[in-house]
């Protein structure tokens, strides 16, 4: 809880950094330079190639989280729940606390579909800090589109953010949310938002690490590639292949 504190605190203070991590290499990365870790979901679309995060298990979710958590040892780590491990109250209460004692967790995040208040709120109750997520959520809508447009769906992602507040949430992704709707939502809650595609206005950005770093090939407008590691790995393994070839690799040095 000390951990959950740090990070609503850091509201009004300073950008929180949050960024997605799937292995114990990245893990030890992101540790030193992020506030929170989040075990996305979006795993399955940038590592796996699924279409999309609609069939997630919770044994990937926790196969993964394991790995991310036993090598973090500052950042908050955060693990989705997969979309069809919340259905009802008792459902999401006991996956969440499988995901929660599995993987050692800090939090695990929900996405609203504009009516889960209750699953959210059960889950808190039984003591497991959740983050939110609004505006688009990958678990419920097949294509991106930004929300928050109309003035309709600006209201709309008023009550949801504040519903989640109210439901306990510690901190609350806005993905997609126009520039308008981010900052009023900003100003509204007492916690966190954390942007994704919703403007420099939020409380803290996330990103999905495969996508910054040129790696996942999937680039919407709200993505800027910090690096392109895509090429940077072509050319090892295409300098791996000219040595195999030319018989250069292994040396004497690598062989028994
Ligand atoms: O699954 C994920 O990576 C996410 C982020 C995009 C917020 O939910």
């Amino acid at each position: 809880m000390k951990k959950i504190k740090k990070i609503i605190n850091l509201k009004n203070k300073r950008p929180i950094v949050c960024l997605t991590a799937y292995s114990k290499p990245f893990a030890k990365i992101l540790d030193k330079y992020c506030d929170i870790v989040l075990v996305g979901d979006s795993l399955v679309t940038a590592m796996l190639g699924m279409k999309d995060t609609h069939n997630v298990t919770i044994e990937t979710m926790i196969q993964h989280g394991i790995s991310v958590k036993s090598n973090l040892n500052n950042a908050l780590c955060v693990v989705d729940m997969p979309a069809n491990s919340y259905k009802s109250i008792k459902q999401a209460k006991k996956n969440a606390e499988l995901i929660f004692n599995q993987t050692k967790c800090d939090a695990v995040k929900v996405e609203c579909n504009g009516r889960n208040y209750d699953i959210i709120k059960s889950i808190v109750d039984i003591g497991i800090p959740v983050m939110g997520h609004i505006g688009f959520t990958p678990q419920l809508f097949k294509k991106f589109k930004t929300q928050g447009t109309s003035e309709k769906n600006h209201y709309k992602l008023l009550d949801q953010a504040n519903r989640n507040q109210e439901a306990g949430v510690f901190s609350i992704v806005l993905e997609c949310v126009n520039t308008a709707t981010a900052i009023e939502i900003t100003k509204l809650l007492k916690i966190p938002t954390i942007g994704i595609g919703a403007s420099v206005n939020c409380d803290g950005q996330i990103l999905v690490t495969d996508d910054m770093i040129g790696l996942s090939g999937f680039y919407p407008k709200f993505v800027h590639k910090f690096i392109n590691l895509n090429n940077i790995i072509e050319i090892g393994i295409k300098k791996y292949r000219k040595a195999v070839l030319s018989k250069k690799f292994p040396k004497k040095k690598h062989t028994f």
